[in-house]
């Protein structure tokens, strides 16, 4: 592929553009249960106007461009005073929670390092149930993740496995609201009074959560301290583009003070280049983000949000009904709020899954773990909540189709992987399984539970293993 000797015509690229799509997920058939966040036609067009219209701004410099500063404070304000933060807390918008972690996670690594440099190796206590943007942002930051295993009847981490879990390397400790899995959350104030015992920082990960969370709490349900309330909690992430439903590329990251906050803003006149002063990763950034997260925050207001959360709880407790209902499955756990996953004792969930998906759903696997078992994930939000009830109408009828299918020979599969350790190439043996299980070359694969299988037998680093090559031969 080249870049066209003369360029193309408006229609041509946007009919291209277009077609390139017909092989995506039907998210706007209400079918894809994850990955995106739609408020409804009306709010979307709105957003949509108002970030085309901050498209080439850049937020590189507050100077240039004061508007975009006042999109950023205005919008961490609005998110900060939601999470009860007081008059001292601070935020900044961010790319998404990945990038809202890392910056979060750097903070207390670069405290650690001003205030207690006899640290040498820095460390993170977390629960199991954690994100991976914490492991991400371990790797990248050279911090230690010390992973705390979590309550297998309520997959929630218990605070004094944390608290056993400190030692004096210890610079963070991490709790979601809820974690993505189950979509519990884990006992936030019972670790805040942990970290002030211990005076350790203490972030909340409350990036799917924190909106959707408050606002049920407005309308009434009974939902445990989480967010700045909480005495020990230090920062907290929450995404404007899950349930905040902005569009991608928007998150917020708060700080109880600015004397946390500083270390996470970075400068550097160094170089013979601009004067550089970031207080977030990206430098250059478009305001489109920005401007689409202050436009929906102001369209929908609190009564807006209030009535997409009211309609999201009402399909996810039917969904988690009906999922009940079918005797082959079992929600997992007390879902906090309308995320949650089920699994199967009696059926390949990654088969039904398949089965789903020649319907046209999306339903997430997930992996299994010690503590938990291989299922479903189900994120309900306001663009697929009207779909509840022919979601378990097919689940029903894909539940019996999977019961008359042949089940995948999982003790082979284990055998090959245990011979593949043991062989003297076992790089080569790996590849070979990989091409098997359909992981090689640049197609993706239409079936999935055969590679779910096999990823979900391989010990983890294997696994990543496998992942990454997968990905180093998909893209150019
Ligand atoms: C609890 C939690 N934290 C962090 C993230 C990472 O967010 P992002 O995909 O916006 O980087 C996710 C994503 O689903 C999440 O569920």
């Amino acid at each position: 592929m080249r870049i066209p000797q003369t360029g193309i015509s408006k229609e041509e690229i946007l009919a291209t553009l277009q077609a390139f799509k017909s092989r995506d997920m039907d998210w706007k058939g209400g079918k894809v249960f994850g990955y995106t966040y739609s408020p409804g036609a009306e709010s979307a067009e709105v957003m949509k106007e108002a970030y085309l219209s901050f498209l080439t701004e850049n937020g590189l410099d507050p100077t240039v461009f004061p508007s975009l500063l006042k999109l950023e404070t205005d919008v961490a304000r609005m998110v900060i005073n939601l999470l009860h933060g007081d008059a001292n807390a601070v935020g900044h918008l961010t790319s998404g929670g990945t990038e809202s972690i890392m910056l979060a996670v750097k903070t207390a690594r670069d405290k650690a390092r001003a205030e207690n440099p006899q640290i040498l190796q820095p460390e993170m206590v977390l629960p199991k149930t954690a994100h991976a943007a914490f492991h991400k942002a371990a790797h990248y930051l050279s911090v230690k993740p010390v992973v705390v295993d979590i309550d297998p009847a309520t997959f929630k981490v218990r605070a004094e496995d944390m608290e056993r879990a400190i030692t004096a390397n210890t610079i963070l400790l991490v709790a979601s609201a809820p974690s993505y899995a189950q979509g519990v959350l884990d006992p936030i104030a019972e670790i805040g009074a942990v970290a002030q015992k211990h005076n350790l920082l203490f972030h909340v990960d409350a990036c799917v959560g924190g909106i959707h969370l408050s606002f049920m709490r407005q309308l009434g349900y009974e939902i445990p301290d989480f967010d700045f309330t909480v005495p020990g909690v230090t920062s907290i992430s929450c995404d404007l583009h899950k349930y905040g439903y902005a569009a991608k590329g928007c998150s917020t990251v708060m700080y109880r003070n600015k004397e946390l906050r500083k270390y996470q803003i970075f400068a550097c006149t160094d170089t013979t280049g601009y004067t550089l002063i970031n207080p977030t990763m990206l430098s250059s950034k478009s305001g489109g983000p920005y401007a689409g997260a202050w436009a929906i925050l102001n369209f929908l207001g609190e009564a807006g949000y209030k009535n997409l959360v009211q309609t999201v709880q009402d399909a996810a407790k039917k969904l988690m009904d009906g999922v009940n209902a079918i005797p082959e499955l079992r929600v997992l756990g007390k879902p906090d709020m309308c995320m949650f996953s089920f699994e199967s004792e009696a059926i390949n969930v990654y088969q039904l899954a398949d089965e789903m998906a020649k319907r046209g759903w999306y339903l997430q696997g997930q992996f299994s773990t010690p503590l938990t078992p291989r299922n479903l994930h189900i994120s309900v939000s306001f663009g697929n909540a009207h779909s509840a009830d022919a979601l378990l109408k097919d689940l029903r009828e894909c539940v019996e189709i999977v019961k008359a299918k042949e089940p995948i020979n999982s003790e082979g599969i284990k055998a090959m992987i245990g011979a593949a350790l043991q062989s003297p190439d076992p790089q080569a043996a790996f590849s070979q399984l990989a091409a098997s299980a359909g992981l090689a070359g640049t197609e993706l694969p239409s079936e999935m539970a055969f590679i779910n299988e096999v990823m979900d037998n391989l010990p983890d680093p294997i696994c990543n293993m496998f992942l990454i090559n997968f990905f180093n031969d998909l893209y150019v």
